[in-house]
Formats: C-alpha cells, sequence, structure tokens
C-alpha cells in the first residue's frame, strides 16, 4: 500500500533524467493490440499511441489498480481494459497480442521463467516483448553489492530483485533479443544497470 501511495513521487526525478524518454521510444512505434503486465499507478499509459487496436492494462496488486483505474478514468481512454491479474498466469486466450510491455516488472515477479513462458503463450508468432528492466550488474564488485542489498531491498521495495540475469533468461525461454544496456540516471547505482528494447518470440 505504502509503496503504491509513494511510487509516483519516487520515481519522479528518475522519470524526468530518462525513464520518461525511454518509455516513449518503446511504446510510440506500437501498433496493433498490446498487453502490458504489471502496469503499477499506469505511467506508460500517456506514451501509448492512439493508433493501438487494443490495449490491456494488468495489475495485480489492489493499491497500485486503484491508481491506475483514477489514471485510465482521467485520461478518458475508456477503450482501455484493465485486468487484475498475476504475470504468471493471465486469463487471456494463446497468441492474442502482437505486443506484451513489462517496464520495471520483470525484476518483481515471483517466477521469472513461468512469466516469460506466459508472455510466449499470448504473443502470437513474430510478436515481440517491449522492455526496459533492470538487472544484476555486470561488474563483479557492483554484482556484489547487489547480492548483499537484495534481502533488504526485496522486503523494501516489493519483492524487487536486484540481480536478475533477466537478458539471459530471455535467450533461454526461446525469445530473439534486441536489447541495449544503459545505466538509469537519478537511480541508486545498485539500481542503475538496465536493458532495453525488444526481445522477439520466434
Ligand atoms: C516497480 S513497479 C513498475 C510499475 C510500472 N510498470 C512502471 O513502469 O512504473 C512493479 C510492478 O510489478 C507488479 N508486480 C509484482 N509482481 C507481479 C506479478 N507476479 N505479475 C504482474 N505484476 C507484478 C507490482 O504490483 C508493481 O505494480
Amino acid at each position: 500500500m505504502l509503496q503504491a501511495a509513494l511510487y509516483d513521487r519516487m520515481m519522479r526525478r528518475t522519470e524526468r533524467l530518462c525513464l520518461s524518454r525511454w518509455r516513449k521510444e518503446l511504446l510510440a512505434p506500437l501498433r496493433g493490440e498490446v498487453l502490458e503486465i504489471g502496469s503499477g499507478t499506469g505511467i506508460n499509459l500517456q506514451y501509448y499511441p492512439p493508433q493501438l487496436s487494443r490495449l490491456v492494462l494488468s495489475e495485480p496488486d489492489p493499491h497500485m489498480r486503484r491508481r491506475l483505474e483514477q489514471r485510465v478514468s482521467s485520461a478518458q481512454a475508456h477503450q482501455v481494459e484493465v485486468l487484475s491479474g498475476h504475470s504468471e498466469r493471465l486469463d487471456l486466450p494463446d497468441s492474442g497480442f502482437d505486443h506484451v510491455v513489462s517496464t520495471l516488472v520483470l525484476c518483481s515477479v515471483a517466477d521469472v521463467e513461468q512469466t516469460l513462458a506466459e508472455i510466449r503463450r499470448l504473443l502470437r508468432p513474430g510478436g515481440s516483448l517491449v522492455l526496459l528492466e533492470h538487472v544484476g550488474a555486470e561488474d563483479p564488485a557492483l554484482q556484489r553489492l547487489q547480492a548483499c542489498l537484495e534481502p533488504a531491498w526485496k522486503w523494501l521495495a516489493g519483492n524487487c530483485h536486484l540481480t536478475r540475469p533477466t537478458a539471459q533468461l530471455l535467450q533461454s525461454a526461446g525469445f530473439k533479443l534486441e536489447l541495449e544496456q544503459d545505466l538509469m540516471s537519478g537511480a541508486p547505482g545498485f539500481v542503475s544497470p538496465v536493458i532495453k528494447g525488444v526481445a522477439l518470440r520466434t
């Protein structure tokens, strides 16, 4: 509940320094039917293009979802559907989406392998997972710091893992990666390594 209440305020500086630009770059080219997992308070809503034929936003946390619904309603985005599911199992048909969007979510899901299998199930062949995720560092000293802080951070930040090797997990799940690495300005150093781009469902 506290995370939901503070989330937008805590992210404001990072949004201004880099996240808002990255969100826009990733989401503006999307067309067709799009599902977003772990939508949180709905920060991405403003960046989706009007040409989408369907937009489904899913968020399991009721406090986050209440804010998401408020945002959808004040944007008068009547065509947007809001769902309550966990990304490990969503009550949606196979191959129903051209794109699945995940921004700062794969760090927090309880079962990342099951989430990636579910995303593959939901995507049409040739569809893409569009992602922006903070990940485990490549630098060994930063890796050690992330491992040391992770238990406390998970408790403080809604099960957010610092050390997830998300690119390797995507590859093992059978996605073809077109990702860039970057650093998230304005975030603590141990959360700053990010990957962003698309993972294609082959
Ligand atoms: C750090 S927030 C990111 C919110 C938003 N996507 C963004 O870009 O700002 C992580 C979100 O993932 C959601 N989440 C956690 N576990 C999840 C799961 N198993 N399935 C779907 N979403 C989950 C949380 O409720 C939270 O809203």
